[in-house]
């Protein structure tokens, strides 16, 4: 018999017991596997009930998500042996435990009977991938649950607890047993009951109120502009009403257009990225990693606070330390208000909150930080400061303390020098807020110790942080690329272009946020402070009108929302064009000698803005500052509002095609003039254009 899955006998009952570790995905193998099995059942008359389970630590979690790119990959066979289960004329148990996801509860929907461990959680995950469940979840599952709590679970992606499954009706008992024990247990009390077979596909639709169904449908689709899986979701929902075998041939056609879609393409190549930029290439497997069981933050302003409650969330005891008492004492009473919200949103409870602050200390001395195993510098962004405060840390952190700094564009092999240990040095950049935003880009300096690396990658899995590893590079990985897209941002505007139409121009491709906003929120003056020490450090191009509007609204104290005016006015939350902008753009302009245009359309807008920043990320490649093209993706989508659903910028790019960006940016370069090399294409983008290859494919050379 098929190794993966097994047929045995308990008295009466019999069992398929589905071993496929490490998450019993459905593989091909699994798929005949249950085939045979229930064939095994249909000749063996003795056997009156059958379960099915699965070793180890969960159900099936889901299918083999590789499986979905081949061309000829249907998911009909998977769904025929549904059927023949659903069709055995003896009851038929499925017993969960861990996470059934996605094919896995496909599974489960096709038993007659479902029983649930307590601590299972029951999903379907595929809309995450831009899919939807196409082995009849979107079938069955209505006819269990109703048409509104499928829809929302489906469209949602989210888990739900067994205890909820079973108010639901979705699952028939829930059992505190290991799941096989508790599978046989039921179906011998089936039979005692002579319970009869139940097939999910013969049952009729719970009853429901169409304005609630038409509300569900819309709440599906509300994010749905750039989600085709939404609404093909919700067409797939509402076919359950029809004959099963229609809505199976709607479902199916619905899922088949999903999976060739660009969209689908796009997150699957995410989802693989993102499990990739978790492996450091070249690190040994028997790295002792460093024990972190106490974290010091040095400076406690918007990121020192958020980076803290990261730790606090997990159980890790932070020390916090300020310049002064008062500055403390702010920084506490924020993490506490942030806590505090989330109590009100019922989050968080209370009992929660009071756990997490009894974690929090604070200091106004670093010497306080001695016993910290984990140090994270996040003080002003000043190199001359910085370098002081490593020699501080070098000096009193215990020698086995790994130093982080949070720099957003300083040289952490500078400060790794300054430690006089830099084999303790990292750096961890967190994005803000720091306790919202799920990118952490690792800087692994020249002399970084591998096991640092690997206990800080560790670290991220830990508070639920995407990390990516850069080298040391102005602005690594993100602030790097996102400096040439602030630059053609200002030089569009000082050119004529409205902020409003630099914003709307790639917010109309799903960009959480255009550059005018994202900066304004972020802080003027921390974008041209950034741009001010970058000159100091003679990285700027020889060009006086590089930058020059951001340094301008600065030196007036226009810094953002944080004061009302920026690229924008704000009324309380509603940014409103800021006339100063304009004439600080047309003064700007007859300065530098920039021509003023009435011409500038979106497409040039897009183009500008995101051909360079691709263009950069070819170079990051090159230069080795990335491992791989997808973890420039990872750091776009995780951290910069990027669209997932187009995969990430060097996705994208692929999707464009490589020749026409070298075409367009060879096109600026002469028509902007190309006097500091802002339209140079990367050898790396041109030579794979030239070659009719992807920058997604590219391997560095080993
Ligand atoms: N704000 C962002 O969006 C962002 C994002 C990523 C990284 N960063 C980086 O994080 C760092 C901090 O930025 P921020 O926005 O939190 O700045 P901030 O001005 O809000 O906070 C800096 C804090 O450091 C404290 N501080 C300064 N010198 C100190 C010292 N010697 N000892 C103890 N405390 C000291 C200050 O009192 C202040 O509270 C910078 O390196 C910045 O580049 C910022």
């Amino acid at each position: 018999m098929n190794p993966t899955v097994a047929y045995t006998r308990d008295g009466a009952v019999a069992l398929l017991r589905i071993n496929n570790p490490p998450v019993n995905a459905l593989s091909q193998a699994v798929i005949e596997g249950l085939s045979q099995g229930v064939q095994a059942f249909a000749n063996d008359a003795d056997a009156k009930a059958l379960v099915i389970a699965c070793a180890g630590r969960t159900f099936v979690a889901g299918g083999d998500i590789t499986a979905f790119d081949a061309p000829d990959f249907s998911a009909l066979p998977y769904n025929a042996v549904l059927a023949r289960i659903e069709a055995l004329d003896r009851p038929v148990v499925a017993a969960l435990h861990g996470t059934a996801l996605g094919g896995g509860m496909e599974l489960a929907l096709a038993a007659h009977y479902r029983i649930a461990h307590s601590r299972t959680q029951l999903g379907f995950p595929e809309v995450k991938l831009g899919l939807l469940p196409g082995s009849l979840g979107t079938q069955r599952l209505p006819r269990l649950i109703g048409t509104e709590r499928a829809l929302s679970m489906i469209a949602d992606g989210q888990s739900i607890s067994a205890a909820q499954a079973l108010d639901w009706g979705l699952i028939d008992a829930v059992s505190g047993e290991e799941s096989e024990a508790a599978g046989l247990k039921y179906a011998q009390s089936l039979l005692d009951s002579q319970a009869a077979v139940r097939p999910t596909s013969a049952r009729s639709l719970p009853a429901s109120d169409a304005s609630q169904e038409q509300q569900a449908a819309q709440q599906a689709q509300r994010k749905g502009r750039f989600y085709p899986a939404l609404s093909a979701i919700v067409e797939a929902v509402q076919a359950a009403s029809l004959p099963f075998a229609q809505g199976e041939a709607i479902e199916a056609r619905l899922f088949e257009a999903l999976r060739a879609s660009p969209q689908s393409r796009a997150l699957r190549h995410l989802f693989f990225a993102q499990r990739q930029a978790a492996r450091v290439p070249g690190l040994a497997q028997d790295l002792v990693l460093r024990s972190i069981q106490q974290v010091g933050v040095l400076g406690a302003g918007t990121m020192g606070r958020g980076i803290a409650i990261n730790f606090l969330n997990v159980g890790l005891p932070v020390l916090l330390v300020e310049q002064s008492a008062q500055a403390l004492e702010a920084a506490v009473s924020a993490i506490r208000q942030i806590y505090q919200a989330n109590v009100a949103k019922g989050r968080l409870t209370a009992t929660d909150l009071e756990q997490r602050m009894g974690l929090l200390s604070g200091a106004v001395h670093e010497s306080a930080l001695v016993n910290c195993d984990l140090v994270i510098e996040a003080v002003f962004e000043d190199m001359a400061l910085k370098k002081q405060v490593c020699a501080r840390l070098g000096a009193i952190c215990k020698p086995s303390a790994i130093i982080a700094t949070n720099t957003s564009t300083l040289d952490v092999d500078a400060l790794a020098v300054a430690t006089g240990r830099p084999q303790d040095v990292v750096g961890m950049h967190f994005f803000s807020p720091a306790h919202v935003m799920k990118l952490l880009e690792v800087v692994r300096g020249a002399q970084t110790d591998p096991a640092v690396i690997a206990t800080v990658m560790q670290l991220a899995r830990t508070i639920g942080k995407v990390a990516v590893v850069s080298g040391v590079c102005y602005g690594f990985i993100g602030n790097r690329m996102a400096e040439v897209y602030m630059r053609e941002a200002e030089f569009l505007i000082m050119e004529g272009a409205a902020p409003s139409d630099v914003d709307a121009a790639v917010e109309d491709l799903g960009m959480a946020m255009g550059p005018c906003r994202m900066l304004d929120l972020a802080g003027i003056d921390v974008g041209a402070k950034t741009v001010i020490e970058y000159g100091k450090a003679g990285g700027l191009p020889p060009d006086a009108s590089y930058r020059a509007l951001v340094q301008k609204l600065f030196a007036q104290g226009q810094f953002g929302q944080k004061t009302g005016l920026g690229y924008y006015r704000y009324e309380g939350r509603q940014a409103l064009p800021n006339p100063a902008v304009e004439v600080l753009a047309q003064e700007l302009a007859q300065a530098h000698g920039i021509v003023r245009r009435k011409d500038i359309s979106r497409g040039e807008i897009t183009e500008r803005l995101l051909y360079p920043l691709i263009n950069e990320g070819a170079r990051i490649l090159a230069e080795g500052m990335a491992y791989r093209p997808g973890d420039i993706d990872v750091v776009w989508t995780a951290g910069y509002g990027f669209p997932d659903h187009v995969g990430g910028p060097i996705f994208m790019a692929d999707e464009v095609g490589l020749p026409q960006i070298v075409q367009r940016m060879a096109h600026y370069a002469q028509t902007r003039g190309n006097a500091y090399g802002y339209w140079t294409v990367s050898p790396l983008l041109q030579s794979l254009a030239e070659q009719g290859r992807r920058l997604s494919d590219w391997k560095a050379p080993a």
